[in-house]
């Protein structure tokens, strides 16, 4: 089970079906902002209890590994959910990687909240899972997610055509990527582990799409 992660500006909460009442103020609030984003939702992921269905499976999936998502909420008052981070997809064995997914606020976005939260879950990912590579999939015209991840250290590995359905449509996504130098079997003299200040570009370069 994870704990609770803070970062400079953020409270970073594990999903509990506790946070239910927040996490569907939060879809409810923004629904229309993520709409283009998003896969088609049913009615009853606006709900409390529908959230708190989802919730509860998050929860079980973090207790086997499986995936792990964090809630946004300033330290500073009022408190109330303002995003997520997510690593989805968690496979080991011969792959040790997975999937970020995250999304923000409509009354908060460009104030670098994705970002400071998508640092710690690498972080978490690298330090405290020991995962060997992280990818985030993107459709090409979603520039501020391009941008958040560029920030990091992703580098971009291709286009996957058709690879996610999104409101109703099967996308194109871009394929970006970082990948944990420290991990073993890649440490190497000129290699570092990722850091999430971005000044260890060496290992993983940025690369704007
Ligand atoms: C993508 C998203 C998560 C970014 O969240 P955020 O908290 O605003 O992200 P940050 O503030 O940390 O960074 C956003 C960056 O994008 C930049 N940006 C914003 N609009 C842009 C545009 N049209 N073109 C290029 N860059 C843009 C910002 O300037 C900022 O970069 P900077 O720090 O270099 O100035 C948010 O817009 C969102 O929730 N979108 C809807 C859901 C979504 O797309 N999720 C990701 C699916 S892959």
């Amino acid at each position: 089970m994870a704990d609770i992660m803070k970062t400079e500006r953020l409270l970073l909460f594990p999903s509990s079906p506790r946070l239910a009442p927040a996490v569907a103020a939060y879809f409810v609030r923004n629904r229309e902002f993520l709409r283009p984003f998003e896969p088609i939702r049913e009615k009853s992921f606006f709900t409390v209890q529908g959230q708190r269905r989802l919730l509860r499976q998050e929860e079980r999936d973090m207790a086997v590994g499986s995936g792990y998502r964090f809630w946004m909420i300033p330290k500073a008052p009022p408190a109330a959910v303002i995003g997520s981070v997510a690593l989805v997809n968690v496979v080991r064995g011969s792959f040790q990687g997975a999937a970020v997914s995250y999304r923000a606020d409509k009354d908060h976005v460009n104030s670098g909240y994705v970002t400071e939260a998508l640092a710690r879950l690498v972080a978490f990912a690298f330090r405290t899972l020991g995962l060997h590579r992280l990818e985030a999939n993107i459709m090409p015209r979603n520039k501020p997610s391009l941008r958040v991840v560029e920030k990091l250290g992703f580098s971009r590995e291709g286009l996957a055509r058709a690879y996610l359905n999104i409101n109703g449509v099967w996308e194109d996504h871009v394929q970006m990527a970082i990948i944990n130098a420290a991990f073993p079997g890649r440490v190497g003299s000129t290699t570092k582990p990722w850091c999430p200040t971005g000044t260890n570009r060496s290992s993983a370069p940025a690369s704007t799409p």
